[in-house]
């Protein structure tokens, strides 16, 4: 980057380094660098005339409200993910808006988290891959993203304040991918730091994350951006590379800046980092604008919201076939459920209503549609109230074919700003789905929540489960082309159903207490724990039924290179109509000296096929599909052993797999004297040195003993040498040791000593 700075001052330089108002950057006219505007985001464009705040309190100008992050997780398809980039840009561009804020990547380490609606996946790869997709494509059209909020935002819960207590391999395998991905293959304008602590370092000013791994290890060039308020010491954070603090501060860290410039306690370079950041940002082309297309977009929001949603269960009572009669039950089927609360609340330019919407698909099928609300979501309700609106239901159910229920969580229950307390449904419609179920021949549940719940008290009485999450402004109508059959359900789980809140592996330490946060399971983190614990889950991540079936056959797993492979398997449609299916490929390892989840998604593809039509489909997996983080090397390490790969149709199924012997990474270790009797006798150049030395120093009578007690090195070896030493009497040689020591730094084939 060569930006030429010299033209301007100190305090022009610090005045860029925070926002200008709640939106935008500072102007300098004089030296021709323009105002960027930063905007929410990310499943459509929140922008306000007047009233900004980050908490979607005032109102915003319409534009499409497409699926949220939840849905299209559950979509497994980037070129969803991709066609939802582009769509917000173009609207992103028609408001003027340089920046989109969004998309988030973070993790959903427990159900409870508010704003899991806003991410895509509890699996990095997922994550990692629509949000690549989805910042690609919103790029190529002009303006820039942000993904967020990094890092190790995973709970509302004191999201301020608290500190994430991650160990090193957890945040590298489980935390940090997904954001690396984006990183390193769609180059996002800018990265937007979280509010929280990671290990006590507040992400804003957190060096380790900001320099070491986002600019060191990734080669990140861009941005970064505070979140809205998240700094708490702007010349800590200005060393750190944390380039634009927004929304700003009236000038008060400006001065902070310049104040620490001329004390000499900030380096001007750093100073000038940022501003030359920030000034390439301004240089971006300002996006065309052209009027929102709101027809082709709003077509394009129920073909995202169609494809990402997903069938949980199906005993035959879906797609609705003509000529019968449907009740069709529930507050939400009048009022739908489609985005979550808080920062990226749009306002959508259309609101399809789901009972409206089946109407519409009944009307040339000869079915005919009754309708009973079941229940309000008015919190002042009585019990009386309840009951009434309950028979209603019930009568209108038993008078149907098929009754379907509409039922989910309400805005007031799940949103940015605060975590759940529990997973159930409210229990007005719980008891209203067990009445339903109990009087109609046939029972379908349709879910709206942003989170998952549990279904322990009605799940067996029903027939059907429709699992939308939030769809968006045209989830109407994308559910009532599943439930009619017109769009066959092809998405997946991208975060498992748990059987209980207390399975959640995050349940013991979440959210927290006194500040602390302890991601305890350490990478177990969703079906990572569930499959390695053999802990029963409602539905496994990865699950989704579809209205056809496939068959998976003739799987090949060729090795590439010494740490990669190539996966193909034939796919065939084995059922009578049209459908997608995602070919989920995991690998499993025990090998290795860390222990390793039972399996982890490393590649998927999706892939739509006609009645009896087989496709061929071909995954790469590199290096990274095997490695782990190795917390010794600080670096990724493929272990020497078994890698069994596995073409499964959800976490918990595996339906085919091939095992690789991979020869591994040369990993030679430094021995110390806290290094055990173990390592020292498996080091691959030390040890068998070591043995020869210590085997031609024995007397006849200790060479009998060892032969005669073969496991005699297993009470020693977890010893550390130090004290191996002073138990045998120091049986190995000072200067041998110290020889073998300086030997393991770098190694050479070595005699005894
Ligand atoms: C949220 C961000 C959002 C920002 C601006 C914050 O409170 O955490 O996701 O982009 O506000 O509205």
């Amino acid at each position: 980057m060569t930006i030429d700075l010299t033209h301007l001052t100190l305090e022009q330089k610090a005045s860029l380094l925070s926002g200008r108002d709640f939106g935008s950057t500072k102007p300098i006219e004089d030296a021709g660098i323009r105002s960027v505007r930063l905007n929410d985001g990310p499943h459509g464009v929140r922008f306000q005339e007047a009233g900004s705040d980050h908490l979607g309190i005032h109102g915003s100008v319409p534009s499409t409200c497409f699926p949220p992050a939840v849905a299209v997780g559950s979509s497994w398809d980037p070129e969803l993910a991709a066609a939802v980039g582009a769509a917000v840009a173009r609207e992103a561009a028609s408001f003027g808006v340089d920046i989109v804020l969004g998309p988030g990547v973070n993790i959903k380490r427990s159900p409870l988290c508010g704003r899991n609606f806003e991410y895509y996946s509890e699996d990095a790869q997922l994550s990692g891959a629509l949000g690549t997709a989805f910042v690609a494509a919103l790029q190529e059209e002009g303006p820039g993203a942000s993904v967020k909020h990094f890092a190790a935002n995973n709970q509302e819960t004191e999201r301020m304040r608290v500190s994430a207590d991650v160990d090193e391999r957890t945040l590298r395998e489980i935390y940090l991918p997904a954001f690396e991905r984006v990183v390193k293959e769609a180059k996002p304008a800018t990265v937007m730091c979280s509010y929280n602590r990671i290990n006590g370092v507040p992400a804003s000013h957190n060096a380790w994350l900001l320099i070491d791994v986002l600019r060191g290890d990734w080669g990140y060039e861009g941005v970064v951006i505070s979140d809205w308020g998240a700094v708490s010491d702007r010349v800590a954070g200005v060393r750190a590379g944390m380039d634009l603090e927004m929304p700003g501060s009236n000038g008060v860290t400006d001065a902070e800046i310049v104040d620490a410039v001329r004390g000499g306690l900030l380096d001007e370079e750093l100073v000038d980092r940022s501003a030359a950041r920030i000034i390439a940002l301004a240089e971006r082309p300002v996006p065309d604008a052209a009027p929102i297309p709101v027809d082709e977009h709003h077509q394009l929001a129920r073909d995202v919201a169609a494809g990402s949603i997903v069938l949980l269960k199906n005993n035959g009572a879906l797609p609705l076939t003509e000529r019968i009669t449907v009740a069709v039950i529930g507050e939400f089927a009048y009022t739908p459920r489609y985005q979550g609360g808080g920062s990226s609340h749009i306002n959508p330019t259309r609101l399809d209503v789901p009972l409206d919407e089946l109407r519409a698909l009944a009307d040339g099928r000869g079915v005919l549609v009754t309708e009973a609300r079941g229940f309000s979501l008015d919190p002042a309700q009585t019990a009386a109230e309840a009951a009434r609106l309950r028979t209603e239901a019930v009568e209108a159910a038993a008078a149907a074919d098929v009754a379907i229920v509409f039922a989910g969580l309400s805005e007031a229950e799940e949103s940015e700003g605060f975590d759940r307390t529990t997973l159930e449904l409210p229990s007005t419609q719980v008891d209203l789905i067990r009445a339903v179920a109990a009087a109609s021949a046939k029972t379908v549940v349709v879910l709206a929540n942003g989170g998952v719940v549990t279904m322990d008290e009605w799940h067996d009485d029903v027939d059907a489960i429709v699992e939308g999450f939030l769809l968006g402004q045209a989830a109407g109508g994308a559910i009532a082309d599943v439930l009619f059959g017109v769009v066959n359900p092809s998405g997946h789980l991208a975060e498992t159903i748990p059987v209980r809140l207390e399975d959640n592996p995050s349940w013991l330490n979440f959210p927290g207490e006194q500040g602390h946060v302890r991601y305890g399971e350490g990478v177990l983190v969703g079906y990572r724990y569930y499959t390695s614990s053999r802990t029963p889950v409602r539905y496994p991540f990865g699950h989704g039924l579809s209205y056809t079936t496939f068959a998976t056959s003739a799987l090949q797993v060729e090795q590439t290179g010494v740490d990669s492979a190539r996966v193909t398997v034939d796919v065939a449609n084995t059922g009578g109509v049209a459908g997608k299916h995602v070919v989920q490929v995991y690998v499993s390892t025990a090998a290795g000296p860390v222990r390793r989840p039972e399996r982890e998604l490393r590649a998927f593809a999706k892939v739509e096929l006609q009645p009896g039509e087989t496709t061929t489909v071909s995954l790469d997996l590199d290096r990274r599909a095997f490695a782990y983080w190795d917390v010794e090397l600080h670096d990724w390490v493929v272990a020497a052993g078994e890698h069994r790969v596995q073409v499964c149709s959800d976490a918990n199924t595996v339906l085919a797999e091939q095992a690789l012997a991979l020869p591994g990474d040369a990993v030679v270790r430094e021995l110390t004297m806290e290094s055990t009797v173990g390592d020292w006798f498996s080091h691959p150049v030390v040890g068998p040195a070591l043995i020869a030395g210590m085997t031609e120093a024995m007397t006849p009578e200790q060479a009998r003993q060892a032969e005669a007690n073969p496991d005699g090195l297993r009470m020693v070896e977890s010893m550390p040498m130090q004290q191996f030493l002073a138990f045998t009497n120091g049986a190995i040689p000072a200067e041998a040791l110290v020889q073998f020591m300086e030997l393991s730094k770098n190694p050479a084939p070595a005699a005894a000593w």
